[in-house]
């Protein structure tokens, strides 16, 4: 099965794991037509795609996937929609949950609905492992029922079913994946590995949750990349769903330890902090069916750490100016000591 574009409509391109698709795009295959529809959140940086500005076969529109009229005229001109646009960050739906539920449900549905109006080629909606809930043991399948636990995981999950619902009722070309936690240039610092390297850079402390031992699957940005492009080119739309992970298990403890001994600073600086609410200290992925489809992980957890922290060491203009403001506002609120 191999399904070919001319023109792609990439929402929250301008995101972490969205840029790194256009930039892989951009080289890959050349030919097709990216259209980014991105609103700039605290999230969003058009900075991510400045290399591209200007150039043919690329054009930069800011907005809301949750508006009708605009997504409607940007559809009638694509094949085919990728969705990476969503309120992306556990701790903050846990602050700010009604935002979680407008963009990441309704924007997913507005997407869906312009698609089917277009009678578009395929709609790709990049979801999360976070999907299953916590997995205490076991690796999750791509068939098991969803059990999300936090405001941002049932956002994801609504997406689903809503993609769900156009495919059923509507003949709507749905595929979805499911990636681990991924890492990598370009990721805002919130999440946990660019939250550890840029304090780690600064001398400051590494918060860990609790008592840092809950487990994540760690994957490159690049090997999370080409999974949603062999996905979207080539995977059958009778089996739309692909779970996107190392199949490897790594603690919180672990990255830390990693980031420092990288950086050479010493193991004092990790600092124990509050419980996260509703943690789930566990994902593990069965990640059969997307190997099965060609895929494999070409960059393993030390390599691809080691070129995340060099990639924060050599681009401070990227990151110092996001650490301002409204940042370490939300960064004094979400981190409290922890109590024993
Ligand atoms: P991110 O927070 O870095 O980027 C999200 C992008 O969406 C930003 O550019 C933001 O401006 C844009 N956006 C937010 N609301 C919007 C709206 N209403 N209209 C238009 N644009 C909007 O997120 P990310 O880490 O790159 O994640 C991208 C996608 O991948 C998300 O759907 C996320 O759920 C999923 N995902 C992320 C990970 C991860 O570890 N980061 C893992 C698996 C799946
Ligand atoms: O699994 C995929 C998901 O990974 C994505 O869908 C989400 O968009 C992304 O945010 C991420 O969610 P997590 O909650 O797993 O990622 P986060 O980086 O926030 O946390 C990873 C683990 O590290 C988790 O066990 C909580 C812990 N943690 C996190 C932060 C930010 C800490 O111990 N300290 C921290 O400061």
């Amino acid at each position: 099965m191999t399904r070919s574009f001319d023109r792609l409509l990439v929402a929250g391109g301008a995101g972490f794991i969205g840029s790194n698709f256009v930039r892989l795009l951009r080289t890959t295959r050349p030919q097709i037509e990216i259209t980014v529809l991105d609103m700039l959140t605290y999230a969003g940086n058009r900075a991510n795609l400045a290399e591209f500005e200007g150039r043919q076969g690329y054009r930069f529109v800011h907005g809301d996937i949750c508006d009708p009229q605009l997504v409607d005229g940007l559809a009638a001109d694509v094949d085919a929609i990728v969705n990476f646009a969503a309120e992306t960050h556990v701790d903050r739906s846990l602050l700010e949950p009604l935002a979680f539920i407008d963009t990441d449900v309704r924007g997913t549905a507005v997407l869906c609905d312009a698609a089917r109006k277009h009678s578009h080629r395929a709609f790709l909606l990049v979801s999360t492992d976070e999907v299953y809930g916590e997995v205490r043991e076991g690796r999750s399948r791509e068939e098991d029922p969803l059990k999300p636990r936090s405001p941002y995981s049932a956002s994801k999950a609504g997406a689903e079913h809503i993609a769900h619902a156009y495919a059923e009722s509507f003949g709507l070309p749905v595929l979805i994946t499911r990636g681990s936690n991924t890492f990598g240039p370009y990721q805002y610092p919130e999440k946990l590995v660019p939250v550890l390297v840029t304090n780690a850079i600064d001398g400051l402390p590494l918060p860990l949750y609790n008592d840092g031992s809950a487990v994540r699957d760690f994957i490159h940005v690049e090997d999370h990349c080409r999974a949603i492009d062999m996905v979207l080119h080539d995977a059958p739309i009778s089996d739309p769903i692909y779970n996107i992970g190392s199949g490897i298990e790594t603690s919180g403890n672990q990255v830390a330890e990693a980031v420092l001994e990288i950086l050479n600073k010493p193991k004092s600086l990790i600092q124990y902090v509050a419980d996260r609410p509703g943690h789930d200290y566990r994902y593990a992925l069965d990640v059969r069916r997307i190997t099965d489809l060609g895929w494999e992980a070409r960059i393993n957890f030390a390599e691809g750490l080691e070129r995340t922290v060099r990639w924060y060491v050599d681009h401070p203009e990227w990151w110092r100016p996001l650490k301002s403001g409204e940042y370490w506002d939300f960064y004094k609120g979400n981190y409290r000591p922890l109590k024993r």
